[in-house]
């Protein structure tokens, strides 16, 4: 009789993990007030209120509210002055709106390698793509993980560059002390449905630069000016403002973070170091100088070689038969369809002067990350008890000790 689930076997946990997102009366409150306002969009309360929490909250000293994170992360771009043909070196090993904010304004993706125990942007591999054209550097803080922001810091400064930070899953992280989004000149936040804090959808930029803030700030209200009259639009802007709907539900939200970050880094202490006895599995390194991670997702590489040759694929179907929700992860951005549709397209050629061929890119680190080793847990599983990771744990080790029967 075959023990393990996927083989039909009973599997090792049939209790669903904590479920997101969580609210209660607050939040529903908190709607009813803004619904009886009557000031549901521009020109509430609720959105400066969480612009001023919310850039606190990260170190921040400027806030702009947005509809979700790829409008922020356009924003901050845009008000980096980033244009057509300008570089903007990222890794590749992120969601796929990192480089779309980019191209959005015209600029171009440059994809770097990434660090094998940490899966953040490399600052070593992040230099040597450095070039004439290049504008600024997109670190991603992975899964809630800062990037070596000191290193980001080195290369910016000697190449005069704008660091714009990913910090789309770093909701209270910190490199050093120092909450991410505003360590570099701007900084973009994700409140979408999945997410550690959130509204369904929306966004924010961060920013310490009086000066880029009144571009953000300009750019999301169509261009207007601060204390301007309504028809005057400096800027061809857009409209991605926060309704007040949105702002009163995270400004909920926020009240719940610090201790729901304290409760995932505690059970994420306590799984890596069970997880890192068992030969094959290895947790994501923590920096010493990442004061606080965020833990939207747990990573953990997976070697074959210690589980009879079973591929990550296989391996992460059977992890769910036995009940332990998890994902594989990203693909390599630059060998997403959209990304290699770009060589055909005539008019971007025309535009840059030359093919936008992602073709030839190859990025080792990245790819053994996302077709060998990476296996993500998600940040609500984190939200359970001491007993949830042991299931984690216990389903894996069921795995290797039966893995004979997923071989043959
Ligand atoms: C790393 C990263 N960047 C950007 C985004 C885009 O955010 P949104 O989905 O709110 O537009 C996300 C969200 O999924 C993300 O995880």
């Amino acid at each position: 009789m075959s023990k393990l689930a996927m083989k039909g076997g009973e599997p090792l946990r049939r209790k669903p993990f904590p479920k997101w997102p969580i609210f209660d009366d607050r939040e529903l409150d908190a709607i009813g007030k803004v619904l009886h306002s009557g000031v549901w969009g521009i020109g509430g309360e609720e959105k400066k209120e969480f612009e001023e929490k919310f850039a606190a909250y990260q170190d921040a000293k400027y806030g702009v509210a947005v509809t979700n994170g790829t409008a922020a992360l356009e924003t901050a771009l845009r008000a980096a002055g980033i244009s057509t043909g300008d570089e903007v070196i990222m890794p590749a090993y992120t969601f796929m709106a990192t480089a779309t904010a980019v191209l959005h304004v015209a600029g171009l993706p440059v994809f770097a390698d990434i660090e094998p125990d940490t899966y953040t942007l490399d600052p070593e591999k992040v230099e040597a793509a450095v070039t004439g054209k290049t504008k600024a550097v997109l670190p991603v803080h992975l899964g809630g993980c800062p990037a070596d922001m000191d290193g980001m810091g080195r290369i910016a400064r000697r190449n005069d560059l704008f660091i714009i930070e990913d910090a789309c899953q770093a909701w209270g992280a910190e490199w050093r002390k120092r909450r991410v989004g505003a360590i570099g000149d701007l900084g973009a936040f994700s409140f979408q449905s999945s997410k550690n804090i959130t509204s369904g959808e929306g966004g924010i930029v961060v920013t310490n630069d009086r000066s880029l803030y009144e571009l953000c700030w300009s750019y999301h209200n169509c261009g207007r000016v601060m204390e301007g009259p309504w028809y005057r639009h400096d800027l061809p802007g857009t409209n991605c403002r926060m309704t007040e709907f949105q702002a009163a539900i995270l400004l909920v939200q926020l009240t719940r973070l610090e201790e729901q970050t304290k409760r995932r880094n505690r059970n994420a202490r306590y799984l890596s170091e069970k997880l890192s006895k068992i030969e094959g599995v290895d947790p994501l390194k923590r920096d010493s100088r990442v004061t606080n991670h965020a833990y939207h997702l747990f990573i953990f590489r997976y070697d074959a070689e210690e589980f009879a040759g079973l591929p990550k694929n296989t391996f992460i179907e059977a992890l769910r038969a036995e009940g332990i929700p998890c994902s594989p992860g990203y693909v390599p951005l630059y060998k997403e369809q959209f990304m290699l549709n770009l060589a055909e397209d005539r008019f971007l050629s025309e535009k840059y002067g030359k093919k936008v061929d992602y073709s030839h890119v190859k990025l080792p680190v990245t790819e053994k990350a996302c077709y060998e080793e990476a296996v993500w847990l998600f940040q609500n599983m984190l939200l359970g008890t001491t007993e949830d990771m042991d299931d984690v744990v216990s389903a894996i080790c069921k795995i290797k000790k039966n893995v004979e029967e997923l071989i043959s």
